[in-house]
């Protein structure tokens, strides 16, 4: 998307790849919306670690990353034999793998260019993988754009003239390569000249929806509001939200049930109590066929001084992180949660919109046949 930056409008990617420096080029996300800042990685290592520490965040964006990560492991590998490189890749992909367990974006990105490298025949040379490695993971990069522009088409049309919609984190271009996920509709109804309302909830603890999704909806110039996770009940119950659109990190292709940021299943609870559509927006590498129960997925719990502190900038520009809890209190602090398929209106993919329950019968259709 387009970031205005020292008074110049730019369009920037939020995961790229230099091949000259064999660096993965990232918008530094921790800094946002203070410092708009690109930062580079110098090996997988420090690619596994931004992914980690949330220097680049979202299903979509950890994918990508993690995709570039395992080329720009296997590009450097400066050795001779073909069982050294398999020990080296190996190590590469489990070091990448490791970085963040609930997308399953960076796992089925990491198999995309592991399958392509091993596609070349048995004759296929070590410098020739390597290629193909970057070929995979540019591919990979490129087709979550696709897939986030085919979203847009098929959910622009539940957004109308006047709809007050709510969102949760930050599902946008910044937790992909570009455009986003729950905000592609947005996107595309801007585009078509709709006036419509978004409201981005809080995201308490890392507050994404606050300083993310408001960045990225001010600088597309779309009219939103920051709300404080508590007050979507409230809205509902006024009958001000008219649509829930929520982005998922894993969506299991047998059940229909969504892992998301932590919040969003109480969002779906209440759109249920009050008959307000709720639907998620996936690529299609947020799949998962394999697990059979949403209890199999695995929830990241973070570090407690996420949810005891907060951070930002204090009124002289300074950034600082600052205690709010009970100094001597500790605390819990799960990142996702599972929205089961009964609260979910429907998931827009890039093939259409289906029923959650429905993706296992349409998986042909989904392209996973
Ligand atoms: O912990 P984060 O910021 O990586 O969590 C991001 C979300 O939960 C998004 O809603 C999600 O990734 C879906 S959109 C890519």
């Amino acid at each position: 998307m387009n970031v205005r930056v020292h008074g110049r409008s730019r369009h920037y990617r939020t995961v790229s790849f230099s091949a000259r420096t064999n660096e993965v080029v990232l918008i530094e996300q921790r800094k946002l919306p203070h410092t708009f800042e690109l930062t580079r990685t110098a090996n997988y290592r420090q690619t596994a670690r931004a992914i980690t520490n949330m220097t680049v965040r979202g299903a979509g964006a950890i994918g990508a990353t993690a995709a570039y990560g395992l080329a720009q492991g296997a590009r450097a590998f400066t050795g001779k034999t073909e069982a050294a490189f398999a020990r080296h890749l190996l190590r590469v992909y489990e070091t990448l793998a490791a970085a963040r367990p609930t997308a399953v974006d960076l796992v089925n990105a990491l198999n995309e260019v592991r399958a392509a490298m091993a596609a070349g025949k048995t004759t296929t040379s070590i410098s020739q993988k390597q290629k193909l490695a970057l070929r995979a993971a540019g591919k990979f990069a490129d087709d979550d754009v696709t897939h986030c522009e085919a979203i847009g088409k098929h959910g622009a049309k539940l957004i109308k003239n006047g709809t007050r919609v709510l969102t949760h984190c930050n599902a946008g271009w910044l937790a992909f390569v570009d455009i986003g996920s729950a905000t592609a509709p947005m996107y595309a109804a801007q585009a078509k000249g709709k006036k419509f309302h978004v409201y981005c909830d809080e995201t308490r603890p890392r507050s994404q929806g606050a300083a993310l999704t408001a960045w990225e909806l001010a600088q597309q110039g779309v009219s939103h509001e920051v709300i404080a996770d508590n007050a979507a009940g409230h809205l509902m119950q006024r009958g001000e939200i008219d649509l829930v659109i929520t982005g998922s990190d894993r969506t299991l292709g047998r059940t229909g049930a969504v892992a998301n940021k932590i919040g969003t299943y109480t969002k779906a609870v209440l759109a249920a109590r009050h008959k307000i559509p709720f639907y998620v927006a996936i690529p299609l590498s947020t799949l998962d066929w394999n697990l059979k129960s949403c209890k199999e997925i695995p929830i990241e719990e973070r570090n407690e001084d996420e949810v005891l502190t907060a951070w930002g900038t204090d009124n002289r520009g300074k950034f600082r992180q600052i205690r709010i809890a009970n100094p001597t209190s500790p605390a819990r602090n799960p990142a996702f949660d599972v929205t089961p398929p009964e609260l979910i209106t429907g998931i827009i993919t890039p093939k259409g919109i289906f029923k959650p329950r429905d993706l296992w019968r349409e998986r042909k259709r989904l392209g996973f046949v």
